[in-house]
């Protein structure tokens, strides 16, 4: 797909469901007792994944549209499925499943696509099988083949700043006998599982401390009923709109009744600490999520061109703005000084290798940047060049080099943008309605 640059970006927009709290939305009602209505549920191939999972497991799922009407089938209702359960590119989908899955009385089978099925999983393993369950793979990589068992809660520190670790851990606790403690030091990670569990009546307390870890503690096993759900706006679909309208000059950006959860919003305070304009308002509580509008006005003029200093993004904050870590180094970019971001080795292990595809698809468009283990450093302010850019498949390498690709001075020829529907079918169309040239 060529993608050629633009002027500004204008208008007011809506956004589907969160992938996040759409997935643990779905898991959730599914293991409640009774009907829940999600609302505005995401419209990714991720969460469409998680949604056949729970089907093949003897949910009873309606989908119209957005909405969609999940019958829970309670704690300990779900039935073999009668094939390998296929989470396609969702790492979520797997993690998350994995741990519903481990205190059920049968063996599940969890596969995924090829970037998935090269994917971690032994840092789902160590934990369900400390709380009794038997997880068997090869090399700690997918298919997984969980067979379920009695559960006990455990104590748990995460070795890894990862929410989705935390979640398959929580939702194991729900059918384990007494405390299941996990604790988070490493960087508090999202919490929506938490807030979620909350929203449907169970009891889930979390204590921070002093030192600035946080637990978060289920005493299972928990039966729980239905409640329906209204999902806000995916932040971090919305971050790649935010981020073209913050750096084209002239633009005026509104997005409403998108979910502003204070461990989702880093990538907007980051922009603020940049120096762009970039605001939060209409705050309200729905469903245990904090909701508002995301205001982006770029003035007439962007940064001057006068040196400081690298802005470095490193430790507790990496895992709060884990997914918008390749867009903040294409806004690097335009940033006197550049960025340099840090303790990210995590972005190496997602759909793809997001550093080196980063580095890569940077360099083809004629940034500086130099390539670390565990980041990169991008020297800034520059005009990019259009040019060839290969998102390898991953969906958010593809939107972050879309707006790269805006700012640049020719046209890009981005290719197997397709990938986008994983989290954002609606890309394309959306930013083509905002877009003036
Ligand atoms: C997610 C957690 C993060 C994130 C992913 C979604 C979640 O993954 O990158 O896109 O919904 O819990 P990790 O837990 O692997 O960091």
């Amino acid at each position: 797909m060529w993608v050629r640059p633009a002027r500004r970006i204008n208008g007011r927009i809506r956004l589907p469901g969160d992938k996040s709290i759409s997935h643990r939305a779905a898991l959730i009602a599914a293991l409640a007792t009774g009907g829940s209505r999600l609302s505005n549920f995401s419209t990714s191939q991720d969460c469409a994944a998680t949604l056949s999972c729970l089907t093949k497991l003897g949910v009873s799922i309606e989908r119209e549209g957005n909405n969609i009407r999940v019958e829970g089938a309670g704690n300990s209702g779900l039935r073999a499925a009668s094939e390998p359960l296929d989470c396609g590119n969702s790492g979520s989908t797997m993690r998350m499943l994995a741990g519903a899955l481990a205190g059920q009385k049968f063996t599940s089978t969890l596969t995924g696509d090829n970037s998935l099925r090269s994917r971690p999983m032994k840092r789902i393993i160590e934990p369900l099988e400390m709380m009794g369950a038997h997880v068997h793979s090869e090399d700690g990589k997918p298919p997984l083949a969980i067979e379920g068992n009695a559960l006990k809660g455990i104590r748990y520190e995460l070795p890894i700043a990862s929410a989705q670790v935390k979640s398959c851990v929580l939702l194991a606790g729900l059918q384990a006998a007494g405390q299941t403690e996990v604790t988070e030091r490493l960087g508090i990670t999202r919490d929506h599982t938490e807030r979620m569990l909350q929203w449907f009546g169970v009891a889930v307390e979390t204590k921070a401390s002093p030192d600035g870890s946080r637990t978060v503690m289920i005493d299972g096993p928990v039966r729980f009923a239905a409640r329906d759900v209204d999902i806000p706006g995916d932040i971090s679909s919305a971050s790649f709109f935010i981020a073209g309208a913050a750096l084209l000059p002239g633009s005026k950006l509104e997005i409403e009744g998108v979910g502003l959860n204070p461990t989702r919003t880093q990538f907007l305070s980051t922009l603020h600490s940049l120096g762009l304009e970039v605001d939060m308002s209409a705050l309200y509580e729905g469903c245990n999520e904090l909701v508002g509008t995301v205001g982006v006005f770029a003035g007439p003029n962007r940064e001057s061109g006068e040196h400081r200093e690298s802005r470095v993004v490193n430790g507790a904050l990496i895992p709060q703005l884990i997914d918008e870590l390749p867009l903040l180094a294409v806004l690097g970019t335009q940033i006197s000084g550049g960025i340099e971001i840090r303790d990210a080795a995590e972005l190496r292990f997602k759909e793809t290798d997001r550093i080196s595809a980063t580095v890569n698809n940077l360099r083809a468009m004629g940034a500086d940047v130099e390539e670390f283990e565990d980041g990169l450093a991008v020297a800034g302010p520059i005009n990019l060049r259009g040019a060839k850019l290969d998102p390898h498949g991953d969906h958010r390498i593809a939107m972050a080099f879309t707006i790269a690709a805006l700012i640049a001075d020719t046209e890009s020829e981005i290719v197997g943008v397709e990938c986008v529907g994983i989290s954002f079918p609606e890309f394309f169309e959306l930013l083509d309605s905002l877009i003036e040239r």
